[in-house]
């Protein structure tokens, strides 16, 4: 048998049963792949259901405020990945009449569309031979053809991409790199590969050199930066005040207790008192604080630290900040962990016990 053989019979009795593989719909597919590439299959599930339902088709996306969106990507993170779906479903409807097309070129010109999405949505939706080379494949390959390059090198890519279309399936080209996705998730893991259960394993030239576990190389990751950050939680007649993120900032555009990174945790309470009068012009008092979170994002960890804020003055609104009730808090964009904090807010004012 070959290995493309190998390995579709393994997958024929192996295969996650994943929403987004009940039918060959390629803006379902496409849906799927971008949610997936940052995040785990499991939390994907739910989002993905829930968007579909909402944005059945490329229209209703395309028709939606950005707010909606992020609304429904939020706790997905990365959240360019959303307003890239919305700008391509838009000139999906433009330019194609709502027709995903059967194109590499014309899809890599959609925003958001890389190598990998576009090779997954061609293979999966349309039969096409494409590769679909991301973290999985790169470790499964670089282990059965003992690649020893750094693996996030544009020349080591390009190579696994080669030997990707030439392994590659004639007949189920999608299949076979769902196989290889699975296999990732479930066989070829990082640290402790199942080799025992691999269905490639006689291809396997690093497992015949005992090698399996020192692939793939890549370079150390970097640390993220750290930020500590202070936000005021500002009651005033049963309402908090909220603001939008500005942008060019991450989590841009979503919503936030207002928030402002600090240097020096001592003078925390003062920096956020000032900060709060001068940019929305309330006098407040810094009380004891509410909760505190750490977040990581890829890049970035925040500290931070939430307190109750007593406001003495002012009826002054600015663009982009809001008094809220409480129990609208499950239908604002939150930006990451103010969400948090909202639902314990919630949770303590309605009696549900102490905040997370
Ligand atoms: N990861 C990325 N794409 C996937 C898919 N189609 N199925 C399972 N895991 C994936």
């Amino acid at each position: 048998m070959t290995l493309s053989a190998n390995l579709l019979d393994w997958y024929d009795r192996n295969r996650r049963e994943l929403p987004w593989r009940i039918d060959k719909d390629p803006y379902k597919i496409w849906v799927s792949e971008i949610m997936l590439q940052q995040t785990r299959v499991e939390a994907v599930k739910e989002y993905y259901t829930r968007w579909l339902r909402r944005f059945p088709t490329p229209y209703e996306l395309a028709a939606a405020e950005e707010e909606e969106v992020l609304y429904y990507w939020q706790g997905l993170g990365y959240y360019n990945r959303a307003r890239n779906l919305q700008a391509a479903m838009s000139e999906v409807c433009a330019a194609y009449g709502g027709e995903i097309p059967n194109d590499e070129a014309a899809l890599k010109a959609l925003p958001g569309i890389g190598e990998y999405t576009a090779g997954a949505i061609l293979s999966i939706a349309f039969d096409c031979r494409t590769p679909a080379v991301d973290g999985n494949v790169l470790r499964i390959f670089s282990r059965l053809f003992y690649v020893t390059e750094d693996i996030t090198k544009s020349k080591t890519k390009r190579l696994i991409s080669r030997l990707v279309s030439e392994y590659i399936s004639l007949e189920r080209p999608g299949d076979f790199n769902q196989a290889l996705m699975d296999l990732g998730a479930m066989v070829c893991i990082p640290q402790t590969p199942r080799c025992a259960e691999c269905p490639v394993l006689d291809f396997c030239q690093a497992y015949a050199l005992d090698v399996q576990c020192t692939l793939p190389v890549k370079p150390a990751a970097k640390a993220p930066r750290e930020l500590t950050l202070v936000a005021g939680i500002i009651q005033r007649g049963g309402e908090y005040l909220i603001r939008r993120r500005p942008s060019g900032n991450v989590l841009a555009g979503m919503w936030e207790f207002p928030a402002i990174e600090i240097c020096d945790e001592s003078c925390e309470k003062a920096t956020l008192e000032q900060f709060i009068y001068t940019q929305f012009a309330l006098k407040v008092l810094v009380q004891e604080k509410a909760f505190n979170y750490v977040h990581i994002f890829s890049h970035l960890k925040w500290y931070i630290n939430f307190y109750h804020c007593q406001c003495f003055t002012g009826e002054v609104l600015f663009q982009d900040t809001q008094w809220i009730a409480l129990s609208e808090w499950e239908n604002i964009t939150w930006a990451g962990p103010h969400r948090k904090a909202a639902e314990a807010l919630w949770k303590n004012s309605v009696g549900g016990g102490p905040a997370a």
